[in-house]
Parts: C-alpha cells; sequence; structure tokens
C-alpha cells in the first residue's frame, strides 16, 4: 500500500488567537473553544436570481433583495460579532452600481474587511449543476469574482462553495471549485436514501473526488447540511416564523438548542457543526434574526461548562477551518449526486429536459459570447458594455432555476428578453468589429454583418430575400473546421456560390425544406429549400467570406437527385438502412460493418398526482406506465434525398412529430434533426417525448454520460454506487443529465449520441438509449412553481427542434475522442455565419474587402481548445487553454500536448501569469486546506495514485511555452 502523506498547513484558527485587530477570511474567524462542542450560526438568505418573480421584481419588489441587503448592513453595524455571508453577486453588483447611499457603501467596505459580512460562492447566480456547460460556469465565476475584487480586492475572494438548494450535484462542478481555488463546498439537497445512509454511517462530510484526471487538484472537502439550508425547526426568526428567543423562554430554548445539536453530534464527525440561519429571501426585518439570535448566542454560552455546547456567529468558512483544525480523517466520494429523489416515487429528473427551447437558446448565447469576446481581444477593442452586457446575462441564465427550466414563463420570458437584448448588443459590437477587420480600402460604407438568429427553423430574410450577399462565416475555435452550410433559399436553382478567397465556384446541392418545418407557426419565412455548399478551411479564430449570387435559371441544372424507392442512404463511410415496413432506420454500417439499430420518436404518458404520487412537473418526471408509446399510429412517411453534400431522408411520424435524417460527404456521423410540437394535451394526458435508440449491444445495464459536457461517468441502471438503492421507479430512477453524450458499449459495438442542449436520458434496457427532447404537461409537481409546464406559442404548444449525433464505431476505435471533438465542433463552439446584402459582384467584393482572417498565427494541436480568449479590464488578455481528453480516451490523443502562447499571437508577449479557474489569484499564491482520507485496505479506490499533473513554468525564455495533460485546464493573463 502506498503511504499518504498529507500535511496540515493551515492552522490560523490557533496563529490568530489573540488578535486583536481581526482581518478579513480565516482570521476574522470567531474564537473556538476545542473541548466544547460548537454551532456555527451562519445567517443567510437564499435569494433566486428569478424564479416565480422575474429578477428585477425579486431586486426592486415588495419585500425584495434591495431591502434585504440594506437592513443587513445595518444590522451588522450593531455588533461586530454578527456576520452574514452573501452568495449571488449579481444582487450585490446591482445594489453597489445603482445605490447612492455613499455612507452604506462605506459600511458594507467596513463589513467586508473586518469579515463581518463575507462573500461566499461569489459567482453571479448559484449556478444549477445538472444542464449547464462547463464553460459557461467558469465563466459566471469568474464574472462574479472579478465584480467582488474591483470592489472588496482580495477580501473579496470568497474561499467555500455554496450550492444550497440545486437539485442534484454533479462531479464536475466539485472539480471546477477545487479548481477555483475553493477550500470547501456545501450544499442542501442528496437523494432522501443517500442522506439516511450518510446519516447514519456519518458520511455527511467527505473528500469528494473531481475528477478521475486531475489528481489532488480537484479534490474538494463537501458538506451535505443537515437541514438543507433553513434553520432548525424552533429556530427561525424571520417574520413569517412565530418563534423568538426572550428573558421569558431562553431557558426552555436553551435546553431545545442543546437538543438538536447533540443530535446532530450523532451523524456527523467533528466537535463542530453548522446551522444555516435562513431561507429563501430571508432578512427582509433583518433585526428580528439578530436581536433574538444575540439573546440565544448569550444563554447557550452561559452555561456551556454544563452543557457542552457552545455557539458563535459564524461562516462556511470559519466553520470549514474549525473543521480542517481537528485534524480528522474523512470518507472519500467518487460518482456524483444524480439523480436527486425527494421521496420514493419522485425523481428530479424532469427539469433535465423542461423548456427545450430555452436550454438550447442558453447554448447559442454562449456560442455568440465566445465570438464577441475573441472578437474584442483579436482587436484589441477592451471590455465593451456590449460584452459585459452579454456576459452577465449568460452568468443569469445559469441561476438554478432559469435554465433549467423550473420558473414560471412570466420569468422564463423575461430570462429569454434579457438574454436576446443582450446578444443583439453583442451582436452590434460583433458586427463593427467585423467591419473593422474586412475593411482593405479605405472607404466610407454602410456594410451590415447580421445573423440569422432563426436559422434553425430554415428562415433567413437575407438569404431569401437578396439577390447577391455575402455569408462571413467565423469560426471560433482554434483550430480549422469545415463547415456544409445550409441557407434557407426561394428557389432550388440559379444560384452561385463563390468562395471569396480562392476565387473558386463552389458546388451547391438543394434539398427542400419539409412541410412540417414550414408549419411552425413563428415561422415567418417562405424558403421552400435549403442551399447547401461547403465552406471548407475556415480559419481558426477567423473567418472566410462566401459569395452567393442569384443569376437566374442556370442553364446546367444543378444536380438534384430524389428516389423514393431507394430509401438507404450512404457516404464514404457509412449506410443507413430503413425497414421496409416500418420506415424506421433499421441498420447503421461502418465500412461495410452492419450494427442493427432502430431509432423511433416516442412518448411516455406523465403521471397524475395520486396518493403517495406526485404529478409530472416542470422538476420531476414519473412517467405513468413506465412503457413509452408510439408516435406513428401507421408507418413512417418518408422521402429521400441526395445529391453531392447530403443524403438525407425526411420522416414524419404524426402531425406532430418528424425528424431528418442526414448524412454528409465524408462524416463518420449520422445526422438526426428533430422537430417535435405541438404535442397534444387535449385528451388531458401530459406528454414526454423521447428518441429512443435499440441496438442488440449487450451493456449490461451499463452506460456513460459526460458531466457538464467534461468527464464521463459510468452509470449502472437501478445501482448507486454508495448507498443499496431502492429503486421504485424504473425510468424516472434511471434518468441522468446529458449535457453533450450518453453512450453505450460491449465488445464488439460502440453506440454514442450527441445532444445540442442539456436533456434527461438513460438505458433503460439493456441495448438501449433514449433521451427526452421535449415535454408538455397537464399538471404542477407542487414544488413551488405553482404553474403547469405547459408552453406554447400562438395558442398551440410549443415547438422545439434540434439536433442528435449518432456514432457507431467498435469500443477501440477513436469513438469517444471523436465524440469530444464533434460536441466541440458541431454543438458548443460551431461557426457563426454573418449575412451581408450587397449589389458587388464577387470580384468587386474582393477588391474592397478582405475576405479571410485568423486571429491567431496557428491552430493549437488536435487534443487542445482555446477554452477562454477575452480582455481583461485592465487591457489585458485572459486566456485559458484546455486538454479536451481524457487519460483513457484515446492511445494518441491522450498525450500531453506542447505548445507556445507566443507562436500563437502575432504580438510581442511581455508577460505570461498563471491563475486559479477564476483568474482572481495568483496560482502560485493559492493554497487550500488538506484533508485526510479514512484509511482503507490496500485494493480500494483510496490506494489510487492522487498526484495531480505537472505544471511547467511559464517563462519567456523558451517562448511561453505551455504542457497540458488529459483534462486538464491552464489559466493565464496575458501582457503583450
Ligand atoms: C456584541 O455582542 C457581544 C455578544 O453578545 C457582546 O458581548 C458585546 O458586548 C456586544 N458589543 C456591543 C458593542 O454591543
Ligand atoms: C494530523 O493527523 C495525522 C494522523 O492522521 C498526524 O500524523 C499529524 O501529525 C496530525 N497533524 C497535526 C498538526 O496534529
Ligand atoms: C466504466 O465502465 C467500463 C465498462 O463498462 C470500464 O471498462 C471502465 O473502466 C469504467 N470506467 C471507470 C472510470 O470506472
Ligand atoms: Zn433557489
Amino acid at each position: 500500500m502506498r503511504m499518504k502523506l498529507t500535511f496540515i498547513i493551515f492552522l490560523s484558527a490557533l496563529i490568530v488567537l489573540g488578535n486583536s485587530d481581526p482581518h478579513c477570511g480565516y482570521e476574522a474567524c470567531p474564537k473556538i473553544d476545542p473541548k466544547l462542542f460548537t454551532v456555527h450560526l451562519v445567517p443567510h438568505t437564499h435569494d433566486d436570481v428569478g424564479w416565480v418573480r422575474t429578477v428585477d421584481d425579486y431586486y426592486y419588489g415588495g419585500n425584495g433583495v434591495r431591502g434585504i441587503f440594506e437592513g443587513v448592513v445595518n444590522e451588522l453595524m450593531i455588533n461586530e460579532t454578527r456576520k452574514f455571508i452573501w452568495v449571488e453577486t449579481a444582487y450585490f453588483w446591482k445594489w453597489w452600481s445603482e445605490t447612492k447611499k455613499d455612507d452604506l457603501k462605506e459600511n458594507v467596505k467596513k463589513l467586508v474587511a473586518n469579515g463581518q459580512l463575507e462573500l461566499t460562492g461569489g459567482a453571479w447566480s448559484m449556478n444549477d449543476e445538472a444542464v449547464n456547460h462547463y464553460q459557461s460556469t467558469i465563466d459566471q465565476f469568474t464574472w462574479g469574482f472579478r465584480r467582488l475584487s474591483d470592489v472588496f480586492g482580495d477580501c473579496g475572494r470568497p474561499h467555500v462553495g455554496w450550492q444550497i438548494d440545486p437539485f442534484g450535484h454533479s462531479r464536475e462542478t466539485a472539480s471546477l471549485m477545487a479548481q477555483l481555488g475553493f477550500d470547501g463546498l456545501f450544499f442542501g439537497r442528496l437523494d432522501r436514501d443517500d442522506k439516511a445512509h450518510r446519516t447514519e454511517t456519518k458520511t455527511m462530510e467527505m473528500i469528494w473526488r473531481g475528477s478521475k484526471n486531475l489528481g489532488e487538484e480537484s479534490d474538494l472537502f463537501t458538506g451535505a447540511l443537515s437541514e438543507g439550508y433553513t434553520a432548525p425547526r424552533g429556530f427561525c426568526f424571520d417574520i413569517y416564523c412565530p418563534e423568538h428567543v426572550s428573558e421569558d423562554n431562553y431557558k426552555e430554548k436553551v435546553v431545545k438548542f442543546v437538543q438538536i445539536a447533540k443530535r446532530q453530534a450523532d451523524m456527523y464527525r467533528s466537535n463542530n457543526v453548522i446551522w444555516t440561519m435562513g431561507a429563501d429571501f430571508a432578512y427582509t426585518v433583518a433585526k428580528r434574526w439578530y436581536s433574538n439570535l444575540d439573546v440565544l448566542i448569550r444563554h447557550v454560552n452561559e452555561v456551556s461548562h454544563k452543557t457542552g455546547v457552545a455557539v458563535a456567529y459564524s461562516t462556511p468558512s470559519c466553520y470549514l477551518q474549525a473543521l480542517n483544525a481537528e485534524n480528522r480523517t474523512w470518507p472519500v466520494k467518487e460518482d456524483d449526486f444524480f439523480p436527486y429523489a425527494s421521496e420514493k416515487h419522485t425523481y428530479w429528473t424532469g427539469y433535465f429536459t423542461s423548456r427545450p427551447n430555452l436550454k438550447k437558446f442558453e447554448r447559442d448565447g454562449n456560442n455568440l459570447l465566445q465570438v464577441c469576446k475573441q472578437m474584442h481581444a483579436i482587436t484589441s477593442s477592451g471590455e465593451s458594455d456590449d460584452l459585459n452586457s452579454l456576459r452577465e446575462a449568460m452568468c443569469i441564465l445559469q441561476h438554478h432555476d432559469a435554465i433549467t427550466g423550473t420558473e414560471k414563463q412570466h420569468v422564463a420570458d423575461d430570462y429569454a428578453h434579457i438574454l436576446s437584448r443582450a446578444i443583439s448588443r453583442c451582436d452590434t459590437s460583433t458586427s463593427q468589429l467585423l467591419k473593422l477587420l474586412t475593411k482593405k480600402v479605405d472607404s466610407q460604407d454602410t456594410l451590415i454583418f447580421s445573423r440569422c438568429p432563426t436559422l434553425n427553423q430554415s428562415e433567413c430574410s437575407v438569404s431569401e430575400e437578396s439577390n447577391t450577399f455575402v455569408v462571413t462565416i467565423y469560426n471560433p475555435l482554434a483550430k480549422k473546421v469545415n463547415k456544409f452550410v445550409r441557407l434557407p433559399a426561394p428557389r432550388d436553382n440559379g444560384f452561385t456560390v463563390t468562395d471569396l478567397s480562392t476565387g473558386k465556384t463552389l458546388q451547391v446541392q438543394f434539398v427542400p425544406i419539409p412541410r412540417s418545418v414550414e408549419a411552425i407557426p413563428v415561422r415567418l419565412g417562405k424558403a421552400k429549400h435549403e442551399l447547401i455548399f461547403e465552406a471548407v478551411d475556415l480559419p481558426p479564430l477567423g473567418f472566410k467570406s462566401f459569395h452567393v449570387s442569384y443569376q437566374g435559371r442556370s442553364r446546367r441544372r444543378v444536380l438534384r437527385d430524389t428516389n423514393k424507392q431507394e430509401t438507404d442512404i450512404s457516404n464514404e463511410i457509412l449506410t443507413i438502412s430503413f425497414d421496409d415496413e416500418s420506415h424506421l432506420i433499421e441498420s447503421i454500417s461502418v465500412n461495410g460493418k452492419k450494427t442493427k439499430l432502430t431509432q423511433e420518436l416516442m412518448f411516455y404518458k406523465s403521471g397524475k398526482a395520486s396518493l403517495g404520487l406526485r404529478a409530472s412537473g416542470a422538476y420531476i418526471f414519473r412517467p405513468d406506465p413506465n412503457t413509452p408509446f408510439a408516435i406513428a399510429t401507421d408507418k413512417v412517411k418518408i422521402n429521400s434525398y441526395k445529391g453531392p453534400h447530403v443524403e438525407e431522408v425526411h420522416q414524419v411520424f404524426s402531425d406532430w412529430a418528424s425528424q431528418i435524417v442526414r448524412l454528409y460527404k465524408g462524416a463518420s456521423h449520422v445526422e438526426v434533426e428533430w422537430l417535435v410540437g405541438p404535442i397534444p394535451t387535449d385528451d388531458h394526458v401530459g406528454k414526454e417525448v423521447i428518441s429512443r435508440f435499440t441496438t442488440k449491444i449487450d451493456s449490461k445495464r451499463n452506460f456513460v454520460t459526460d458531466s457538464n459536457s467534461r468527464e464521463y461517468l459510468n452509470r449502472t441502471r437501478n445501482f448507486r454506487e454508495t448507498w443499496q438503492a431502492d429503486i421504485l421507479e424504473p425510468v424516472a430512477a434511471n434518468y441522468y443529465p446529458i449535457t453533450s453524450a450518453i453512450s453505450i458499449e460491449d465488445e464488439e459495438t460502440k453506440l454514442a449520441v450527441l445532444t445540442d442542449r442539456a436533456q434527461g436520458g438513460g438505458s433503460i434496457a439493456d441495448g438501449t438509449l433514449e433521451l427526452m427532447v421535449h415535454r408538455r404537461l397537464v399538471n404542477d409537481d407542487n414544488y413551488g412553481v405553482s404553474e403547469v409546464l405547459n408552453e406554447r406559442q400562438m395558442g398551440v404548444g410549443m415547438f422545439a427542434r434540434g439536433r442528435h449525433l449518432v456514432l457507431v464505431g467498435s469500443p477501440t476505435s477513436n469513438v469517444t475522442a471523436q465524440e469530444r471533438t464533434l460536441v466541440q465542433q458541431e454543438m458548443v463552439l460551431p461557426p457563426v455565419l454573418y449575412f451581408s446584402p450587397t449589389t458587388l459582384s464577387a470580384e468587386e467584393w474582393k477588391a474592397k474587402y478582405q475576405t479571410e482572417f485568423s486571429g491567431v498565427k496557428m491552430e493549437l494541436p488536435e487534443n487542445v481548445h482555446l477554452l477562454t480568449l477575452e480582455p481583461r479590464k485592465d487591457g489585458k488578455i485572459l486566456l485559458r487553454f484546455e486538454h479536451i481528453m481524457e487519460k483513457s480516451d484515446d492511445l494518441r490523443l491522450s498525450r500531453a500536448s506542447e505548445f507556445s502562447i507566443q507562436d500563437l499571437f502575432e504580438a510581442k508577449v511581455q508577460k505570461v501569469t498563471e491563475m486559479t479557474l477564476g483568474a482572481n489569484q495568483i496560482l502560485s499564491s493559492s493554497r487550500r486546506f488538506k484533508w485526510n482520507e479514512d484509511k482503507f485496505t490496500s485494493g480500494t479506490k483510496n490506494d489510487q495514485d492522487r498526484t495531480a499533473p505537472e505544471r511547467n513554468v511559464i517563462q519567456s525564455s523558451d517562448n511561453f511555452k505551455v504542457i497540458l495533460y488529459p483534462m486538464q485546464i491552464r489559466t493565464f493573463v496575458v501582457e503583450f
């Protein structure tokens, strides 16, 4: 057995004793008598960044956050032992940037500097952990941290993650938080059986291993809170609680207090326990809390020599420090906390799919935010208000009642509005910057670069109405990509597309737009066809322009081959066959090797509430019965279309469900574009629509899902890694969040499906995979939204359209590596199209404008992703590089990668400083608490090597060379 040496390097609790001038952070913690059992009272308010009210209504409206914040600040000024934590930077920043009360602002600074007001979590909002993408989680911490350090400097740097309300917890979030430099994480919700087991075995607090690749750098001390995030019964002192402590009743309150503390002492290991003294939007009358707590603290401590129990105002970081000082050992956790069940039949797996269009819009927002950031950085434009507005909007969307779809309809509309307004602002900037970059000769002109935001419903006013226009395609990846471009077109002939950088005329193909797409009620476009061409070698972090013109009917009719008999479609690699009877996909052949595979759109009927059972709702998925129904009542209607770029089969399952199965030339994946809506509910039954893939793969109950689009986790049906699961919901309990990918395999074959937004999914029977694409309900699940999830547009149920990419291969082929590359290129950061109507011919345009540009001098290695390129307010640039493979993904691509920052940029690099992931601290000055693990016998998981991958020193002498190991992210501030 390998011996583990763990040093306790942080004992400031002892060091700071006797210091009469407290500072922020750990130095400001209450003094703890190690001989007593200490209760840490943590006053807090849980202020959702939108839920049943909009963000602004929660802030400005009645009993709003503005009043809560000011009231708490005033109460803290009364006595310096009082403490409070502030979590949501969105609200803090709103107050700070809008208030005119300078004296109050001074007080806030004092309170942060002396540790009474501690910033905890510190992200813009308390992000969800199931359905968001890691890039957006990192961004929203970076932005929150940035505003906190703008105002408070180092004292504004949070030390602890505070995820008290999200409905389950992802391992990737733990990993990211460790890399942010956090010493620990606390959360409130975990599966009820898991919690029962953990309280019994004293494993509510643990060391969570955030990554299989990053060693101890990803380990995070994690505590599950005993009361969720509310005060124990009898100790809520908010205006809506009847309790109080006074000179009349303090004796019985002290007895009760000691009782609860001792009960918790049986559930936790240490001599300290944390009480969350707050609730949703608590402290509207802060005085009531503090005056009661003052009295309680005084009387509990008066008798602590007899009871052995002491109490103090504290913070999560102070509690954590007290635990660390005890130098105990802790259990280890390796999997995650999904799915979350609050009752035997109540699995919070519906929100993985709720509001599919908002979930996709958020992903589009990320794509456009990265483009906007990159363009600002590349053109040395610095930050702009437009950029910051999209940064903020994306942070708000990460909130655990925003992207999750668990808000009221008017709040969802508000989120969409916030995001759409911010996107237009960034579009305006991006368009200006593109003008700058395309400008060749000094000329005044009125050129515009506009996006077509509804291309996903085959609609674009420029391509439909202009006879001549230029499409400028920006690629946000730091490597070249090719893209098949699809443009809605009024006619299916007569167009000429010219690659402006080579001058070559490109081959075009036309495919009819399906009737089901034309029927989307909000679609205004009239196009009946899509024009397809291939844009090759789109430069890294750069663009290329293509000239499209309509010259009347062409003499040579463009190849257009529609053959209704021959439905099989194929390219150089793949052949997809359709069943003659059902017209469903029947098999996929890869390089001649055939795999049986059926795919079908189906639906579950949503369960209704009855004794002990909840209805399916915005949060909850509870199908009844547990078998899905076919949507197609007869054979599926199909048409196939073939041409030089793509072969596709259009399938119609019913008047509310259809899809297109596509094979592009040269692609090793199949694209399935589904269109669902309006889901009929006139039978008063909610419906939850899935795409199900059935194969003969002997998956033995196992499947693999991604965690926030980064590392993959093994899942086993009806099984939980750390407790004996008693699973009564065979479908809902086996659903997991799929942010990007789900797969099954046996020795012969692997099947992976990639998604363009988060969806719930699972493998409910061996050999199958399913993803829930859309849901429309008729009941509420009674968890507070008080509304039925019944999205509508123009009077009918909401349409949703999206894509799945399907990969089939042998487990030893590089399917996993392909998954990671495809997710980036196709789903997360696809090229963005900008349209410019023009009267210029291709030659004239070429003479006048730059037609090709790259913001970097070279491509990054295949396994390296340029995760962040953005301006900072100090004129420097923030850069993040990421190795996108895991250790075990691929023999070749999982190797370490090496490149030089100087080689990437034209400008001379002066200085590179490596930062923690949130970019608010120099990495070399970051110290995290060390924790001892429980000892296990040889051969157990705890025996693994947890050495973190190396970090080479970045220096000018070797051209700022960077070495990256699997899954490593490195964050740099660069000065040019
Ligand atoms: C603050 O509260 C503590 C504990 O209740 C008390 O001992 C102290 O006198 C108070 N200080 C002030 C300035 O009121
Ligand atoms: C902490 O505990 C370990 C044993 O688990 C021991 O070796 C070490 O000396 C202790 N450190 C301190 C500072 O007490
Ligand atoms: C996941 O499961 C597969 C087999 O199903 C196994 O080969 C692999 O080692 C497992 N991965 C981890 C990280 O446990
Ligand atoms: Zn909440």
